[in-house]
């Protein structure tokens, strides 16, 4: 399937999350049906200036058949340098990030500080397009509460060339509080032409439903809702679960770090990823303690094999 026929019907993707959208994460979320499934922001100036750390997040799998990538900066041509660059030639999508909040990227003038300078926002998207990949950005509603310019933007985005557009239904001053407001993104759909997704606060089948019903987008992304949830895709789908017990889709996620990464990196990326596998679960405190002090992937695999809560049918 090609990037442009995929939201021919809405589909649900998985979002950009930093930390979490590992390539095991990624993995058994394709798995269960995201349609996207984004690689958390890489930096543009670290690819091309060739840190490892980088190149480290951008291990993809054939689960993900359409692959994506996120990278963030705000050199036009060295975000072309890095969507030219030998390690993102597997990927299909490219998007930018134009929604980050905090304040040692905004203060470069990258992730939300581009919706304050919509001439350079659209200049990296021209020139990103150079590189001949299907081009997407995901912003939010506005930098300022009370100056929502996102419908603008957009327009702006499309006149530049983008393929499709994320947004994410809060403003930068909101960072994550309150709520994705949903009549806005329909504002922006409305707007443009182009495939828009909307994102923000969907946790379930019935708030998939609601932000299509509400926002008429051509598909929803789900960041927060997914973590320690990756069946929610196929939930959204209508499809089999690929896994019956979190025991499972633990073991998946793990095994596929373990054919990228050293256990290490496998064990401090996983804790992070336990405390919301078990999230809500009764008991599951217990467990948490238990990841957040072990000391290696041996102690983290013990502690996993002790917690009988892993084996109960996903509910
Ligand atoms: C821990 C964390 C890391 C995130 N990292 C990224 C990122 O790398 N790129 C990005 O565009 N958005 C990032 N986001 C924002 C999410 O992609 C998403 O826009 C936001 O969480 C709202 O969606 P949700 O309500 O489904 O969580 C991050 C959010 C969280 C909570």
């Amino acid at each position: 399937m090609s990037p442009a026929e995929i939201f021919e019907s809405p589909k649900a993707v998985l979002a950009p999350i930093a930390g979490f959208s590992d390539v095991g994460f990624r993995r058994l979320c394709a798995r269960a049906g995201a349609a996207l499934t984004y690689t958390e922001m890489i930096s543009a100036k670290g690819l091309v200036y060739g840190s490892s750390k980088t190149e480290d997040l951008l291990h993809t799998t054939d689960a993900e058949k359409v692959k994506a990538v996120q990278i963030f900066g705000s050199d036009p041509e060295i975000m072309l340098a890095a969507a030219r660059h030998r390690a993102l030639q597997k990927f299909d999508v490219i998007d930018v990030n134009m929604g980050c909040p905090v304040p040692k990227i905004v203060g470069n003038g990258e992730g939300s500080a581009l919706l304050k300078t919509p001439e350079l926002a659209a200049k990296i998207v021209r020139t990103l397009k150079l590189s001949g990949k299907y081009t997407t950005v995901k912003f939010r509603i506005g930098f300022e509460q009370n100056s929502r310019t996102g419908v603008d933007f957009a327009k702006i985005l499309q006149d530049a060339g983008a393929d499709a557009l994320t947004v994410h239904g809060r403003t930068r001053e909101q960072f994550y509080a309150g709520r994705a407001d949903r009549e806005y993104i329909a504002e922006v759909v409305r707007a443009v032409d182009i495939p828009v997704i909307a994102n923000g606060d969907v946790d379930s089948v019935d708030d998939y439903r609601e932000m299509l019903r509400v926002t008429g987008a051509a598909g929803v992304m789900i960041a927060r809702g997914a973590l320690g949830k990756p069946w929610l895709f196929a939930d959204i789908a209508g499809a089999e679960r690929p896994w019956t017990t979190r025991r499972e889709a633990v073991g998946e996620h793990i095994s596929t770090m373990l054919e990228f990464h050293s256990s290490v990196y496998v064990a401090a990326n996983m804790k992070k990823h336990l405390a919301y596998y078990v999230r809500g679960l009764a008991g599951g405190k217990q467990f948490k303690q238990k990841v957040f002090e072990s000391n290696s992937l041996d102690e983290l695999n013990a502690a996993i094999d002790e917690c009988a809560l892993l084996d109960a049918p996903i509910e």
